[in-house]
């Protein structure tokens, strides 16, 4: 296992999955992480990600200078490597000419860059730079700009570069990576899905033995995936329900029942609770407090569905690998940690969670599904976000506005689906603004509501941008709307980039 400490960069989780794609299992360990606990985990290797921070900078975060003498073989990247230099006794100093963008970087003879040839497009992504080099380490790659660009000492394995492999602007990133951990750092592959599936259903039938498992599926691909897990792993102790809010879109029932007989789950509950949805949102205006609404009644239910079944111990959820390292960062949300590993529904009845791919990347989660059997289609559906279409009505949620985004939302994706765009884009759906414009229709005068078309082009969800979906096809999609469904008479298109936007409405 390889350990990518994590300093905040933007990119770590990213280095995390390209090793993973190289084989060999990655974890992300915060840099406060204690000597003996990384002893523990008997890393093979380990990585310094990049990170906002200079090392000259206060609070920069820093490792124990013990774990330099643990001899294992390092790569710093990016603020990784100046770290490296300023711990081992180099320098690292804010530079006029800061590196930004691709760079042409020439490279020395060195195992870090073996079949790879010189010069090479490298994506650089930080202001300071190695000024002086600590003892025993040499130069192994500069750009115009950077003296130091990559560093080594080949007696400690100590590797330092100052650009970013991880991304696809640096074309021989993965080849970069591949020679640190194979040539260099000798690691074993040890990460193949088809096994860490099989170990995930042995690990839970330990842990559920003959108790009961109570899980909502949402129709979502990491919680069915994670539901197929359990019920492969214990069949008959496994109780699913799908709470039905009201709040989704036409095909999410529909889609989730092919899954249901494709994976062949029993004791599959329907509960119908629509109406209870829509009158817990009666004059909830406010976002924060919409989501609230939702995740109290949801939580009522699943506590009610517990009661029903009896003698439930643990609570199935689909959390994803990042979920889990974003909710345990250790300093501002440290007491989160604990509060994770048992969910106390609303009269006080506490069920342990079991967590099954709580270890994974959501493309992991896809590659587990398909492994499993879930329908390719439904494997690859964009996210949907658990309150739902309740955060895409702005405003109030009333009947009216829930039929007319289902309408809208339908035409749209369908469209998108029959023109072959749905899979290159990352996420599709209609939002309904709650003002009304006036139209006119035949020889009448309208005044109806206005829905948005919203979809985005992203890797991480954390940045995305609008698609360029053909002028062509959001006509006849515009025109399908307004003719189609009643109630809207103006489609609107959403051109705005996150950040500043957020990629829901609320
Ligand atoms: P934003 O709107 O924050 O969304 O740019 C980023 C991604 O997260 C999804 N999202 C949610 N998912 N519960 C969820 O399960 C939520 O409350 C929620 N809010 C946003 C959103 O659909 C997008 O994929």
């Amino acid at each position: 296992m390889v350990l990518v400490f994590n300093f905040g960069g933007q990119y770590a989780h990213l280095i995390a999955r390209r090793i993973r794609d190289l084989g060999v299992k990655a974890e992300l360990v915060s840099p406060d992480i204690k000597v003996a606990d990384l002893k523990k985990l008997s890393p093979q290797a380990l990585i310094f990600s990049g990170s906002p921070f200079a090392p000259f900078d206060r609070n920069a975060p820093k490792v124990n200078m013990e774990i330099y003498d643990l001899k294992l073989p390092i790569l710093g990247i990016c603020y990784g490597q100046q770290l490296i230099a300023d711990q081992l006794g180099g320098k690292v100093t804010s530079h006029e000419k800061k590196q930004f963008g691709k760079e042409t970087l020439n490279i020395k003879s060195s195992q870090l860059f073996s079949e790879i040839k010189n010069p090479q497009t490298v994506w650089f992504s930080h202001g300071a730079q190695v000024d002086t080099l600590p003892s025993g380490f040499k130069i192994i790659g500069s750009t115009k700009n950077a003296k130091v660009a990559a560093m080594e000492n080949s007696a400690t394995n100590i590797f330092g570069i100052q650009f970013h492999p991880e991304v696809t602007h640096t074309p021989s990133g993965n080849q970069i990576l591949s020679n640190f951990l194979f040539k260099i750092a000798k690691v074993k592959k040890d990460w193949d899905l088809a096994e860490v599936k099989d170990e995930i259903i042995k690990n839970l039938k330990n842990k559920i033995g003959d108790e009961k498992v109570l899980m909502a599926v949402s129709g979502g691909v990491d919680s069915t995936v994670a539901a197929t897990l359990i019920k492969v792993a214990a069949p008959q102790n496994l109780h699913l329900v799908f709470i039905d809010t009201g709040l989704l879109r036409k095909y999410d029932l529909a889609d989730l029942k092919k899954v249901e007989i494709a994976v062949g789950f029993k004791n599959f509950r329907i509960v119908d609770a629509s109406q209870r949805f829509l009158k817990g949102l009666k004059g909830v205006v406010e976002p924060e407090q919409k989501r609230k609404v939702i995740a109290n009644l949801y939580f009522e239910i699943l506590d009610e569905e517990a009661k029903k079944i009896k003698n439930v111990r643990f609570l199935g959820q689909g959390t994803i690998y990042p979920d889990r390292i974003e909710s345990a960062q250790p300093t501002k949300h440290a007491d989160k940690i604990k509060s994770h590993h048992n969910v106390t529904l609303p009269d006080g009845l506490t069920l342990e969670l079991i967590e099954p791919l709580a270890d994974l990347y959501k493309d992991e989660v896809r590659k587990i599904g398909r492994l499993l059997g879930i329908p390719a289609e439904f494997l690859d559906r964009h996210p949907f976000p658990g309150p739902g279409l309740a955060i895409r009505i702005l405003g109030e949620v009333t009947q009216e506005r829930l039929d007319i985004v289902k309408e809208v939302d339908e035409i749209f994706i369908s469209e998108l689906k029959a023109n072959n765009i749905y899979e290159k884009v990352n996420q599709a759906f209609a939002a309904l603004l709650p003002v009304k414009s006036v139209g006119v229709m035949g020889d009448e005068r309208t005044y109806s509501y206005i829905v948005s078309l919203r979809s985005v082009d992203t890797t991480d969800f954390m940045t995305a941008d609008w698609s360029k979906i053909p002028y062509k096809l959001l006509e006849k999609i515009s025109s399908r709307i307004v003719n189609e469904v009643r109630g809207v008479n103006r489609v609107v298109y959403d051109i705005t980039q996150k950040p500043p936007a957020t990629i829901e409405y609320e």
